[in-house]
């Protein structure tokens, strides 16, 4: 699959901010287990009987450091496969990028996103996610068939745009069904983490990941939180017809897409909220100005 950047004169900045990711991404390992650490600590400091009712606790904090050393091989093999992300543009050399001093600590909200990076494969990648992706994705999906029929279209002539598009599991299952689909993200740990899964995972599972480990809420059992997933759940380069057409354009779609997009269709899911721009609202369907909160929609234009 394709990744293109548009905007050549913010190539300075967005080598910037690709290298302030990759940052977060290799900090992850120093950040997760200096967190634990300072758990572990206060247990420590509490008095031995208030620490024996806490025996289970305390093991599976030792769960939870293997786990994230798990976590971080997964994050290994993203980072070093996004040296080539963008074939339209040089992206730098990663060697020096992958300091883990705390001086060179990224900011909270990057660290958090590679977590919750982490946490998004599940319902994309993952069996786990089937009964959420059949929720979401199947209407849209149902929608386009009906819309374009695979008996009456040339299936590779219907261009589909999905901005927004996270992992890209939709973009994805759209050009299984041979649609050229186009994908559009402006997050740079979603672009690394769908070109891992979709350009670099051969295999069914071959990955192991424990995406709930820093999350204390939301579980019913201690266990829970050191529950593993395996991913991808199938192998992407196998699923695909033999002309299948995908790629993905990475930046903002309000300035990516300026022009008169030749798109057959639009579908978009959990994202148009996120456009503080309400020129997106003046694409009409059938005369209809749209309005601007939608969970999904099919738009064929
Ligand atoms: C809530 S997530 C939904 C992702 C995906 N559609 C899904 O359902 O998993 C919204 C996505 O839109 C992306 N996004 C938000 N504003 C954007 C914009 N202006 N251009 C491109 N992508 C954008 C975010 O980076 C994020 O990945």
């Amino acid at each position: 699959m394709d990744f293109c950047h548009t905007h050549e004169e913010n190539n300075e900045e967005e080598k910037r901010s690709f290298q302030r990711i990759i940052r977060a991404f290799m900090f992850y390992k120093t950040h997760s287990l200096s967190r634990l650490t300072k758990t572990i600590h206060y247990l420590r400091s509490l008095p031995e009987q208030h620490q024996r009712l806490l025996t289970n606790y305390s093991n599976s904090l030792e769960t939870i450091r293997n786990c994230i050393d798990y976590n971080y091989n997964v994050i290994l093999g993203m980072v070093q496969d996004s040296a080539y992300l963008f074939e339209n543009q040089n992206t730098p050399s990663l060697d020096g990028w992958h300091s883990t001093d705390e001086v060179n600590k990224p900011i909270e909200t990057d660290l958090e996103k590679v977590e919750s990076t982490l946490k998004q494969l599940v319902r994309d990648w993952s069996i786990e996610g089937i009964e959420e992706r059949k929720t979401c994705y199947k209407p849209i999906i149902d929608e386009i068939l009906k819309e374009f029929p695979l008996k009456s279209v040339s299936a590779s002539d219907i261009k589909i745009l999905v901005p927004g598009a996270g992992l890209g599991r939709l973009v994805f299952e759209i050009a299984k069904l041979g649609y050229t689909s186009q994908g559009n993200e402006f997050s740079v740990f979603m672009l690394i983490a769908s070109n891992f899964v979709l350009n670099k995972c051969r295999g069914v599972n071959t990955h192991v990941l424990f995406p709930w480990i820093h999350q204390c809420d939301n579980n019913l059992e201690t266990k829970h939180q050191t529950q593993c997933i395996t991913f991808p759940d199938i192998n992407p380069a196998k699923e695909f017809p033999e002309n299948a057409s995908i790629s993905m354009v990475a930046g903002d779609f309000l300035q990516v897409f300026t022009f008169s997009i030749k798109m057959c269709c639009f579908v978009t899911l959990f994202f148009i909220i996120y456009l503080h721009d309400y020129r997106f609202t003046q694409i009409k369907m059938n005369g209809i100005a749209l309005p601007l909160v939608f969970l999904s929609i099919v738009l064929t234009i």
